[in-house]
């Protein structure tokens, strides 16, 4: 078991430091006492059980949402949960939080210090509270409605890149291994045909998104994703001036899965056109 890293405990003060909401203390511990359950559990044995195909739940996901639902049950016990393995409560509710205990599980499982917590609290539907953290790295990403998102305590922001031959896009790929596997392949190589700079896919949606909250990337897509995996990040890209919606420029949904396409917001045009292309080919699929 890696040692519970200082900074941890300093980078998430660095935040909190910057930002001031009543939610925000009890968003933040929970995120840090998951955060810590996945450390303790990072390459060592545990239980896991398969989901579906590529799609793994361990004992690791299963303490760090426990830990993480039960943080805030004691401030909050009337408030709704959805969260990736135990909680499913409706999303257009006075009060929701939405959780992944652990984005990357796959990265988890194999050893790679590359994965999250992901807690985002909403009102109404209106995202007020984004955090996600990779508790091995140490960096938190946390963004509050109106008052920006940050990075380690720095403020974040999107980058400035206007043109896709400068950007590094960051895809992801749904566990599904029909037409949306064929359509995000076909999609990359149109993307490497307008002379992107780069591509990447690391494993970790929620992390994705932040970096490109943070300015790392310049734009992330993936065919379907759930709440869970986006509703921080949401509010992150939203403070630090970019643009989220799903695959055809529409808000995001917290009740169901969706597509999503974040970017710089000046390239949004030019990637939500990209991905149109590939759009019917699974969801017709879908269909039948
Ligand atoms: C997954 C990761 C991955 C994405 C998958 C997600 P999980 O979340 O975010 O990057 O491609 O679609 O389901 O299962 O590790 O929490
Ligand atoms: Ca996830
Ligand atoms: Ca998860």
């Amino acid at each position: 078991m890696p040692d519970l890293p200082p900074t941890l405990q300093i980078h998430r003060e660095r935040c909190a430091y910057r930002l001031s909401h009543p939610m925000l203390h009890v968003a933040l511990k929970a995120a840090f006492q998951g955060a810590v359950r996945l450390v303790e559990a990072f390459q060592t044995e545990l239980d896991i059980t398969v989901k579906g195909t590529a799609n793994f739940v361990s004992s690791a996901d299963l303490a760090a949402e426990q830990e993480i639902v039960s943080t805030i049950r004691e401030s909050f016990p009337d408030h709704a949960i959805i969260s990736e393995e135990s909680h499913s409560d409706r999303a257009d509710v006075e009060s929701l939080w939405v959780i992944d205990p652990l984005d990357g599980t796959s990265n988890f499982l194999h050893g790679i210090p590359h994965f999250a917590v992901s807690i985002g609290y909403y009102q109404k539907g209106h995202g007020i509270i984004g955090v996600v953290c990779n508790p091995i790295t140490s960096d938190w990403y946390v963004g509050v409605e109106q008052q920006g998102a940050w990075h380690n305590g720095q403020r974040m922001f999107v980058s400035r890149a206007g043109q896709l031959s400068q950007a590094m896009i960051a895809c992801g790929f749904h566990y599904d291994r029909g037409r949306m596997m064929e359509a995000t392949l076909a999609t990359l190589a149109d993307l490497f045909r307008a002379e992107i700079h780069g591509m990447r896919r690391f494993g970790a949606a929620a992390l994705d998104i932040a970096n490109v909250a943070c300015g790392q990337f310049e734009a992330f897509f993936e065919y379907r994703l759930s709440p869970w995996d986006y509703a921080a990040g949401a509010i992150l890209m939203h403070e630090a001036g970019g643009r989220i919606t799903d695959c055809s420029g529409n808000p995001l949904p917290l009740g169901t899965s969706s597509g999503v396409c974040a970017t710089t917001g000046f390239l949004h045009p030019a990637l939500l056109e990209q991905l149109a292309r590939h759009l019917k080919y699974f969801q017709s699929d879908e269909t039948h």
